[in-house]
């Protein structure tokens, strides 16, 4: 199956949001991920759902709702309005997972679950049957432009093995540092969708550097 391509939103020049996001349209990606930084989970602040409102009107893309926020129980409803395909909370955000993941579902959107790169993937394993995805951190969340953390190639193939050990169809995700360099590397882990920031918006032709990741 073919890899999933995911722009990162963080990445783009905001001072041209609608031209940035509607030519993604025509492109070999599919989902739009929004980088959602409260300043307390991560060291940074990013944008929340005033801006995904002006988002969701220019794209074709489906959403990847990526919330970097402490107990997001609080914000799930807010962001489900914009009937994302995807919901991620991260583990390390949350007190009660479980209820949180059913909380995202109630919605009818799709639960994703983000892990830091410390994080081990035995922390999802009773779980992982109620996950539509894990986003696996290959960064320390906070910041776009980031180098892709090398260890976390072994937590990728260890997650994909265990997913189909278990007869799963839970998708893996892979947020931070992906570039057409390592996609190849990443995909061969088990990887289902490659999460792209600086590489895609910071290259001379965003369709090409889509392109080139979905074909790498
Ligand atoms: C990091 C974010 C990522 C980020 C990826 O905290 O979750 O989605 O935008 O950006 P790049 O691709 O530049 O590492
Ligand atoms: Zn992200």
């Amino acid at each position: 199956m073919s890899v999933e391509i995911a722009p990162s939103l963080l990445a783009a020049d905001f001072g041209a949001l609608s031209r940035e996001v509607s030519q993604l349209n025509s492109t070999k990606a599919t989902l739009l991920h929004l980088d959602v930084m409260d300043g307390s989970f991560v060291p940074n602040i990013s944008f929340g759902p005033v801006v995904i409102e002006s988002v969701a009107k220019e794209t074709t893309l489906d959403l990847d709702i990526h919330l970097m926020i402490e107990d997001p129980d609080r914000y799930i409803a807010d962001y489900a309005k914009f009937s994302p395909k995807y919901i991620s909370v991260h583990e390390e955000a949350c007190r009660h997972l479980d209820r949180s993941i059913d909380y995202i579902k109630s919605f009818n959107v799709m639960a994703g679950v983000a892990i830091n790169p410390h994080t081990p993937i035995s922390h999802l394993s009773e779980i992982l049957h109620k996950i539509d995805l894990v986003c696996v951190m290959s960064v320390n969340p906070g910041f776009g432009g980031q180098r892709f953390i090398p260890y976390t190639l072994e937590k990728i193939s260890a997650l994909r093995a265990l997913i189909n050990h278990k007869g799963l169809s839970t998708k893996i995700e892979v947020d931070g540092g992906v570039t057409a360099a390592n996609a190849a590397q990443i995909k061969a882990a088990g990887a289902d969708i490659l999460v792209a920031g600086s590489s895609v918006f910071k290259a001379p032709d965003v369709p090409k550097a889509i392109e080139a990741l979905h074909d790498a």
